[in-house]
């Protein structure tokens, strides 16, 4: 984020503060609850997007170095990820090109070689296939044409993504926009150094977990005893950028911020950056790292979904700029530590919450629900969702 910028986003927030005020939509709107519980609606849905839709699936540092790779089935299909023998991304269907097993079964790791299982054909990082076992008694194989089938995948801003379709488009210009392209480049996500994954299940539609990420209104109710110690709760500022948005949390530090030059800010010193990413990615920058939240529903099942949470720290560099911006109580903490208790709150307060939505949606006791005038986000994410669709935009109260 530029430093103009990150003194806009301050200063906004701390007006916000003074004047007991908060980003205003200018009107409330209503959601029909069915967009939660139709299994329709979740086949149109996975099949516009998640199956045919770029998606970020990780951070440069997923894969650190050459020879690293992932496996993902998030998008119903095997996908296998590659860092080439020359640095270069790649992406596969994670299918062996003889009888189709899946080709590579752990999660992550480091290989020269993807051997199959099955009968041990073998295809190096670049997806070539090199070895096939008793070739002179199973057959002669033209090996230039039985390389695993590439999926486009791009690596940019130290973001990775893949699209699951093997004849789809990435166009990542398109998708974001200039002025989010900037802002994602400036953020230097391929210095980022992954620390760990959680997955977190759900017992809800999966667009009720990404409305938890959607507003701060709940903040002083249902993290009163855990993220209210360090959040200023129903204070941020609120951006688009075509179907994509960017928040800004406000924490508790900013109130320190006031006596320092404004030009010694640094953004996260006051402000927690969220962007949704459509369809489905979240994108924290708190004061140790970004988090990275790809939620999936399930391929069939509207009241099933899933979370899976990618944890990342920044350079000392960064974290010794930014300085301490915690509560008392996560001083304490080792930087493993803090990100457990982020990952409870999660876990035991907004996806209990979104699962909660879900009861409500399917009890038929309301035919919609409301988003606010402070929550913006949740306004603009559904509309998105509906242009995407080719439906009207939510009806005003
Ligand atoms: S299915 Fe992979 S080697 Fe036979
Ligand atoms: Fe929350």
């Amino acid at each position: 984020m530029q430093h103009d910028e990150q003194i806009r986003v301050i200063e906004g927030l701390m007006t916000h503060l003074d004047n007991d005020t908060n980003v205003d939509a200018g009107r409330q709107v209503k959601n029909p609850v069915s967009v939660y519980t139709d299994p329709a609606r979740a086949v149109e849905e996975w099949q516009t997007f998640f199956q045919s839709y770029p998606h970020v699936i990780g951070l440069s540092d997923d894969l650190p170095e050459p020879g690293t790779f992932f496996t993902n089935a998030d998008l119903g299909k095997p996908i296998l990820c590659i860092r080439d023998k020359d640095g270069q991304f790649r992406a596969f269907y994670n299918v062996c090109r003889h009888r189709g097993s899946v080709l590579e079964t752990a999660a992550r790791g480091h290989k020269r070689l993807f051997t199959c299982p099955f009968h041990a054909w073998s295809y190096s990082s670049s997806g070539d296939l090199v070895a096939v076992p008793k070739e002179h008694h199973f057959g002669e194989i033209d090996r230039s044409c039985h390389g695993l089938v590439p999926l486009p995948c791009v690596e940019r801003y130290g973001i990775l993504w893949v699209h699951p379709d093997k004849n789809g488009q990435i166009d990542l210009d398109d998708l974001l926009g200039d002025q989010l392209s900037e802002e994602l480049a400036s953020w230097d996500l391929g210095t980022c150094a992954r620390r760990g994954e959680t997955m977190f299940p759900h017992d809800c539609n999966w667009k009720l977990a990404i409305d938890t990420y959607g507003e701060t209104y709940h903040f002083e109710a249902l993290h009163k005893d855990t993220l209210n110690y360090n959040f200023y709760g129903n204070t941020q500022l609120y951006d688009t950028y075509k179907r994509n948005h960017r928040m800004a949390l406000c924490i508790r530090p900013i109130d320190a911020m006031r006596t320092r030059p404004k030009e010694s800010w640094h953004v996260l010193q006051g402000a927690l950056p969220v962007y949704y990413l459509f369809p489905n990615i979240q994108l924290l920058f708190g004061a140790d790292g970004p988090t990275l939240v790809r939620i999936y529903p399930d391929a069939v099942n509207p009241n099933k979904s899933r979370s899976e949470i990618g944890w990342y720290s920044y350079p000392d560099s960064v974290r010794e700029r930014v300085g301490p911006v915690f509560a008392e109580y996560m001083t304490q903490m080792s930087l493993d530590e803090r990100i457990q208790a982020f990952a409870a709150v999660i876990e035991a307060e907004d996806y209990v919450a979104a699962a909660s939505n879900h009861v409500g949606a399917l009890s038929g006791a309301q035919d919609h629900v409301l988003f606010g005038r402070n929550e913006p986000a949740l306004h603009h994410y559904h509309n998105a969702y509906n242009e995407a669709l080719g439906l009207a935009p939510l009806e005003w109260v």
